[in-house]
Parts: structure tokens; C-alpha cells; sequence
């Protein structure tokens, strides 16, 4: 990686691209410089499926706020949450209840900017700048402390980041470290990039998009659905389980029939 936990970046650097800011650019967002975008279209020439899986990956997440809404939840802290874009969740959670408490981290300069300045005099939502693999420094920072009460339920979203997480970096404790703060009827929601039941082509595009993103300095781990799940152990999957993105409940038939939806996994469960 790039950084260590204890240094998030904190530089612009307009000669290399970024992870966060090629994601924006597969969303149609504009957050993103011309070294992104040749790096970004580069990726779509040797693994014309990203674009869809980033959209299926969107998706995802605007179901699961909704879903936990729907559960009651009114706090939710965002990590690795990307420069905001269509359907950030203050946004989403907001139609619902305006008074929802948001905490977005992200350790990329870029997003890190731009959610500020969106955020700017919001009450109830804001970005800090850290990197997840110091659960500590997000959880203690102050404006987590300010806005989230961790006596109370929290979804706690892992939308697209942990794919981002090395084994090195132990991503099962790392889960716990939050898991562990969060209070009963809390929910976690992880999805991530897979490719195991993908036909070989699909399969040898996400090799070749994980090469492409190495050259970048940037390091994608695929993983397996056992893997995944591993990681809501101890914790109550909710229906349907953990799923390619767009059959976890699904409002969508045309993301369902994407070519793209075996290359990522999706799932929520309650923390008991
Ligand atoms: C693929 S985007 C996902 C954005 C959003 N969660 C979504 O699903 O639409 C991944 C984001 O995670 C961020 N990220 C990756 N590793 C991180 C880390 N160790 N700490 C903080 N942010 C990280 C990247 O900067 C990027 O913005």
C-alpha cells in the first residue's frame, strides 16, 4: 500500500492516478484528473466489465441504507466511502430522516476535499480523513465521537474498501476492532470483488484489472465467498445471505442480468 495507518496521505500527487478517483470516473462523476482518466481508460480497455460492477457495487449500497432505514437505524459510519457521487448516503438517508448522524472516511485527498466542501455546515454529517486500518484513530476522532453514539445502533459500511485491505493488514481483526464498538441491532455491510463464478474470461479480465491497478500502486484482493463470509461470523446474516450485488434484494431486473454480476459479493447482517 501506498501509506501506512498512521500516515493517511495528505498529497495531491497530479502524476499518479488514484483508486478512489478512477471509481469516480467509472461512476460518470467528474472528481477525477486526466492521469485517472487515461489510467481509467486503460483499465476499460482490458477489462471492459468495470464500469458495471462500480454501478452494481452503487447500487448495492443505496439498498442497503435503505434497508437499514427500514430497521430503524438513523447513524451510520461510511469507510473507504469514495468521493461523493450519486446517491451518497446523508443523501439517501436523509428522504428518510433528516436528523441521520453520518461519518464518511476516507483516506484519498481528493474525496477527502470534496465531501468536506459538500459537508460544509452540515449538522449531522461530515467526512474525516484517516485510513481504516487505525480503527482507533476513526472511532476516537472527535467528529466520530460528536456524531455517532455508539450506545445506540450504527450500520457500519464496508462498501467496496476491503478489497483494498492486504491479508497483511488482517482484515478479519480488523473488522472485529469496529464490530466490537457497535451495539446490539447494529448491522454490518460488506460487499467486495470476486470472481469464482464468473466464466474464464470475466476471470481473466479482473487478473488483468488487478495487474493494471498493481502497475498503478494500487492493490486489489480478489476473494472467494468463504472468505467473505468468514467475516460475518458471530453476527445474523440478514436474507437473502451473502450474494452477487444485484441479488441482494433486488429492485432491479435489469442490474440482475448484468454480465458483470458475478464479479462482486454483497451481504448485511445484524450484530446480535
Ligand atoms: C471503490 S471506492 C468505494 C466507494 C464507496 N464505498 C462505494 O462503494 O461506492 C473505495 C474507496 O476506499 C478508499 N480506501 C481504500 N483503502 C482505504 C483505507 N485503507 N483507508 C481509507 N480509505 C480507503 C479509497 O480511497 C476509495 O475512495
Amino acid at each position: 500500500m501506498p501509506s501506512s495507518p498512521s500516515e493517511p496521505r495528505s498529497d495531491v500527487d497530479l502524476s499518479v492516478p488514484s483508486a478512489a478517483r478512477a471509481y469516480d470516473y467509472f461512476l460518470g462523476g467528474a472528481h477525477n484528473f486526466a492521469v485517472d482518466r487515461e489510467f481509467a481508460d486503460q483499465v476499460l480497455r482490458i477489462a471492459p466489465s468495470v464500469p458495471a460492477v462500480t454501478r452494481l457495487n452503487r447500487s448495492f449500497l443505496r439498498r442497503v441504507v435503505e434497508f437499514c432505514l427500514d430497521q430503524g437505524i438513523r447513524q451510520f459510519l461510511d469507510l473507504g466511502s469514495g468521493i461523493p457521487t450519486v446517491g451518497n448516503v446523508h443523501e439517501i438517508a436523509a428522504q428518510t430522516d433528516p436528523a441521520c448522524r453520518v461519518v464518511y472516511v476516507d483516506y484519498e485527498p481528493v474525496a477527502y476535499a470534496h465531501a468536506k466542501q459538500l459537508l460544509a455546515g452540515h449538522p449531522f454529517a461530515t467526512i474525516i480523513q484517516a485510513d481504516i486500518r487505525a480503527p482507533e484513530k476513526v472511532l476516537e476522532h472527535p467528529d466520530t465521537r460528536r456524531l455517532i453514539d455508539f450506545s445506540q445502533p450504527v450500520a457500519l459500511l464496508m462498501v467496496g474498501v476491503l478489497l483494498f485491505i492486504s491479508d497483511e493488514d488482517r482484515p478479519a481483526e480488523l473488522i472485529a476492532a469496529y464490530r466490537e464498538r457497535l451495539a446490539p441491532g447494529s448491522f454490518l455491510a460488506i460487499s467486495h470483488i470476486a470472481s469464482e463464478q464468473a466464466a474464464p474470461e470475466l476471470q481473466a479480465e479482473v487478473g488483468r484489472l488487478v495487474d493494471a491497478y498493481a502497475a498503478a500502486d494500487e492493490y486489489v484482493h480478489v476473494r472467494t465467498h468463504a472468505e467473505i463470509l468468514r467475516w460475518f461470523e458471530g453476527a445474523d446474516l440478514v436474507e437473502p445471505g451473502l450474494v452477487r450485488l444485484p441479488d441482494w434484494r433486488p429492485d432491479n431486473l435489469v442490474e440482475q442480468k448484468s454480465v458483470a454480476a458475478p464479479l462482486g459479493y454483497g451481504g448485511v447482517a445484524r450484530i446480535p
